[in-house]
């Protein structure tokens, strides 16, 4: 597996740089990032560009044989070329045009900004784009990060109301779409129309999705100008692609994913598992994890996420923690061996390459108190020493990083239904991510992999295929599902499934609206539970019961207009308490050789472990160990690999034998003959 590490080469005297090159090939590493925020220094003045210090630094690295990823600078336009252009700055969902003076201050539709951008990348590409040293592009940074995925100025405003023109051609059809003569809000031409803020009340939620996906759109345009721009201009033995960020849903991924050669991705686990523990729901107690490591199971879910952006093509980590970060809430330092196990996390989920961020901490700005491979004075840190102890094991991790990770679980991810249920949650707990994470929590608890796909993904190779919640749907994805329980699949679709049109209005069918043939039931009623409100239930599937919280839902057998005399429909629990009670609460619906279950509340982790069991065994899908909390288990190829998260040793047991993983450490079990 290829290691890297970002360069900043532009923050260090040059008289430095000979001996950070040859720092960084003795860590073993092989890849360098570079100059993703230097536009000032390519282009100090308007249209002045000064490459000296650019060439010389990709000399420098490539005469230790270290080969380069360039990044184009455009997340962060220069003083010079905001104050030239002050309408390039965004707009931001208050209505306040922001300031330069940091990062990811442009708007993705401004037209001077294209002209400027097509400019930078140009001028990059002609220089470098057949350098034998330069291996490939990263485009922009992190698109959408800092909350600048939507922009609300005059120029989206115009660009909207070009988009929905195209998207509805009358006027007419887009007030039926939204729903604006709810109050007295129906547009009587495109101009009438505004972006969605600002509004005294909450603005009309299908003229939000549609400005978010408008907003997803532009970024997706914004990504094809530079990969046009680049693509015509460097060799074919460069690649293109953009870094992702973990935890973050402004932006449909999938569509960003699709045109880029492959996905790389940000991975900062103990910054994730600090500032937003709120988007994920505790599993059950937490495992005595240790302190520096993050939460791995937040950690593995950004992986599962990155390899689903792209099928098929493996990931990279563009950004690997590897000390402390300094945004979140306590920034925790970290010990010998922390960065070793991230490393082997990473691979183990599938990626083909880590890059570190960042060589050095930085003397100076924003991030000083963020940490790299070298401390500040640029003696060697944890991170450094965790690659100089890697060493001996860096021929296993190549061969592993080869071997493919084949998941026979997935999961399905919508964007479109995710900002749908943002936008209207019914209940503070309610989290489209976080339900996917109860689910996925459950499978590694299982020690069983899953994918994670967008709703048009080929699922011919999975034998289960989980939609938490299909909130809103297209009228292909019933069929897809039809298509792939029939021939032998199993479906689990969950709470609140079939509620939404595309347009984000309610079906006026029963629900679960475009299901019902699916799944042969009908939901007759629901009720969002406030904490403290649950209703029990009972199951014929051992060990299967409630309380159901949060979200429930109250099926009968049949579709209501014809009445239930379906043999292929099975109640496998029933509500036992409450206003749902003898109401069925999880259904089976035989569909010729395969099965779609209806799961009718948002179930907590014991019970999504619960029933996952019950269905893999079904299925014939073998755990591949038996793993107790804090141990993770991932398989490529032939290699299982086990990390250990917490501070005691730990065991697993992998085809009947006990393998013991020590405290933050690592163990690959290689299975013969296959
Ligand atoms: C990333 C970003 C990097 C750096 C890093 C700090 O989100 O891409 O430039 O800021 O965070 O952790
Ligand atoms: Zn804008």
């Amino acid at each position: 597996m290829k290691l890297g590490v970002c360069y900043y080469p532009e923050h260090w005297p040059q008289e430095r740089w000979p001996l950070d090159a040859k720092l960084i090939r003795q860590a073993g590493i092989s890849l360098v990032r570079i100059a993703e925020f230097a536009w000032a220094v390519m282009e100090p003045r308007a249209g002045e560009y000064s490459w000296n210090w650019l060439d010389q630094a990709i000399e420098v690295l490539a005469a230790e044989g270290l080969q380069i990823i360039l990044g184009t600078p455009t997340a962060s336009p220069p003083p010079w070329l905001c104050r030239a252009h002050p309408d390039i700055l965004p707009v931001d969902v208050q209505g306040r045009r922001l300031r330069y003076g940091s990062r990811r201050h442009y708007c993705a539709n401004n037209a001077s900004y294209h002209q400027h951008t097509q400019r930078i990348v140009t001028a990059m590409a002609s220089r470098y784009g057949n350098h034998p040293a330069v291996i490939g592009w990263q485009i922009d940074n992190e698109f959408g990060c800092h909350g600048t995925a939507r922009c609300y100025c005059d120029t989206c405003a115009t660009s909207f109301r070009h988009w929905i023109e195209e998207k509805y051609e009358t006027i007419d059809d887009l007030n039926h779409a939204w729903g604006t003569i709810f109050w007295s809000q129906i547009y009587g031409d495109w101009d009438d129309i505004e972006p969605p803020n600002l509004t005294p009340a909450e603005p009309n939620p299908s003229h939000v999705l549609d400005y978010y996906r408008f907003c997803s759109d532009t970024y997706l345009s914004y990504q094809q100008l530079q990969l046009t721009t680049l693509r015509a201009l460097i060799t074919d033995g460069q690649f293109v692609t953009t870094n992702f960020m973990s935890q973050f849903t402004d932006l449909d991924y999938h569509d960003l994913g699709a045109p880029i050669d492959f996905v790389t991705m940000s991975s900062y686990p103990t910054g994730h598992a600090e500032l937003k523990p709120s988007l994920y729901m505790p599993h059950s107690d937490r495992p005595s994890l240790a302190y520096d490591v993050g939460d791995p199971y937040i950690t593995g879910f950004g992986h599962m996420l990155m390899r689903g952006f792209k099928p098929k093509h493996p990931f990279w980590v563009m950004e690997q923690q590897c000390g402390n970060v300094n945004w979140g809430t306590y920034n925790t330092g970290v010990r010998p061996g922390t960065i070793r196990l991230w490393t082997w996390q990473a691979l183990a989920s599938g990626a083909e390459a880590v890059v570190y961020f960042r060589w050095r901490a930085g003397l100076y700005a924003q991030e000083q108190f963020h940490s790299g491979l070298l401390c500040h004075d640029g003696s060697l840190a944890v991170g450094y020493h965790d690659l100089e102890a890697m060493s001996a094991e860096r021929s296993l991790m190549a061969e592993i990083a080869t071997a493919p990770h084949v998941a026979q679980i997935a999961f399905l991810l919508d964007y479109e239904a995710l900002w749908a249920l943002q936008l209207q949650p019914h209940h503070r707990d309610f989290d489209y991510m976080r339900l996917l994470f109860v689910y996925y929590r459950a499978l590694q608890q299982l020690g069983l992999l899953a994918d994670i796909v967008s709703v048009d993904a080929d699922l011919s190779g999975y034998k289960i295929v989980i939609a938490p919640t299909a909130f809103l749907v297209t009228e292909e994805l019933p069929a897809c599902l039809k298509t792939f329980a029939e021939a032998g699949g199993t479906v689990l679709l969950g709470v609140r499934s079939g509620f939404k049109t595309i347009n984000n209005q309610v079906t006026d069918q029963p629900l679960p609206g475009v299901f019902r043939d699916l799944t042969g039931i009908t939901v007759t009623d629901w009720h969002s539970l406030p904490p403290g409100t649950s209703y029990d239930l009972n199951s014929s599937i051992p060990g299967l019961m409630g309380p159901a919280t949060v979200w429930a839902e109250a099926l009968i057998p049949g579709i209501s207009d014809s009445q239930s005399n379906d043999t292929d429909l099975q109640v496998l629990a029933h509500y036992t308490s409450g206003a749902f009670e003898s109401f069925a609460a999880l259904t089976e619906h035989k569909v010729m050789a395969g099965r779609v279950l209806y799961l009718s509340w948002h179930p907590n982790g014991p019970q999504a472990e619960t029933l996952l069991t019950h269905l893999v065994a079904q299925a014939g899908i073998l755990p591949l160990a038996t793993v107790p909390d804090g141990l993770v288990v991932s398989r490529r190829g032939p290699h299982i690999i086990l990390l250990n998260f917490t501070e005691e040793p730990l065991d697993a047991t992998v085809q009947g034998q006990t393998v013991e993983v020590g405290s933050r450490d690592v163990k690959v079990v290689t299975i013969n003959g296959s």
